[in-house]
């Protein structure tokens, strides 16, 4: 780390249960995250500029531990802070979790250049704006990076973490780290791009739907049975990258040649399906696509979405 090294940084993922974080806004994320940290042994402490929201931080963790049959003696470890300094003073993670308002989320990294110690990593939790610009009013620019968590967050295993330009590589390798023995899926966007990995996608899927329901092409409704009943059971199976490498790079490319351009907006094939598709990487069948196959891999991979495809519609039963 080139700056104020993380102490952090070279620990082991059992390192959680003696850290601690602040969570700043504690709404419906702030508090979903804090839960995660306190139920890792972590001391957190909450602020919120809405009085209410900050002191009730504690009861809502412990009713979402109580309904999900968790321990709810854990919000011991969560208390209220009053300030954010006061809740950014001790901790070696900060958190962010307030509105997506851009110039709100500026001003508090700014300020958090000298209310949190010089060790600590800052983390915004944005759903899609650029974590460089949330970052451009601090100084301190090497230690924020992006953690998107999903809603809830006690519950989703997902968190993006998105490095920026200015993103020190060894914060981003410390929050992997920490985040993965929280117990998450803790994955790396390289390059911060508005709206990250999961956001683009879901956001794509979402402009398609929207513009099938006004072209007239099916009712709301049909489109939720279309994804539910169709290719989103077999996505939490398989994701689209497997499944392109399943069925073939040169299928793929052939619907992809007819049906991108008549999307709304039209587009053109991917370079690099192109390029692959040339090159002879195919997929499962010739050992190599977008990812590397053994012929015992993608067997494996073959039954594994067979079987929990069957186990998932029931019909392993019938
Ligand atoms: N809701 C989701 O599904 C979801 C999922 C992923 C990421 N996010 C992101 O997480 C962030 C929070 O979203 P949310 O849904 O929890 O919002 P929310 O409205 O439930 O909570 C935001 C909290 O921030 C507080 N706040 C506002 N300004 C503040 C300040 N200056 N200092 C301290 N606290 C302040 C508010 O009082 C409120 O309690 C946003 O950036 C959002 O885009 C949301």
């Amino acid at each position: 780390m080139s700056t104020a090294a993380t102490p952090l940084a070279e620990q082991p993922a059992s390192a959680t249960t003696s850290a601690r974080a602040a969570v700043i806004g504690a709404g419906l994320m702030g508090h979903g995250i804090a839960q995660v940290l306190a139920g890792a042994g972590v001391e957190v402490r909450v602020y919120d500029l809405d009085e209410a929201a900050r002191e009730s931080v504690r009861e809502r963790v412990a009713d979402n531990l109580r309904s999900l049959g968790g321990d709810p003696a854990i919000v011991r470890r969560i208390a209220p802070a009053q300030s954010l300094a006061d809740a950014a003073r001790d901790a070696d993670w900060v958190f962010e979790a307030v509105a997506e308002k851009l110039e709100l989320k500026q001003e508090l990294f700014r300020a958090l250049d000298d209310a949190a110690p010089a060790a600590a990593v800052l983390a915004t939790n944005t759903s899609v704006m650029s974590v460089t610009e949330i970052a451009s009013r601090a100084s301190g620019r090497h230690r924020i990076v992006g953690t998107h968590w999903w809603n809830p967050p006690y519950l989703m295993p997902l968190v993006e973490v998105v490095q920026t330009a200015e993103t020190d590589p060894a914060v981003v390798a410390a929050t992997i780290s920490f985040l993965t023995g929280l117990g998450k899926t803790a994955v790396h966007v390289k390059r911060d791009v508005p709206g990250f990995v999961g956001n683009r996608l879901q956001h794509a899927l979402w402009r398609e739907a929207f513009n099938l329901i006004d072209a007239g092409v099916c009712d709301p409704e049909t489109v939720d049975a279309v994804i539910r009943a169709g290719f989103g059971m077999r996505l939490g199976v398989m994701g689209p990258i497997e499944t392109a490498d399943l069925i073939g790079l040169d299928l793929t490319l052939d619907i992809h040649e007819y049906i991108l351009p008549r999307l709304d907006p039209p587009s053109a094939p991917a370079p690099g399906l192109r390029a692959r598709v040339a090159q002879g990487r195919l997929g499962m069948k010739s050992g190599e696509g977008y990812e590397s196959w053994t012929p015992e891999r993608a067997r494996e991979r073959r039954e594994h979405l067979r079987r929990e495809l069957a186990r998932i519609t029931g019909a392993a039963r019938s």
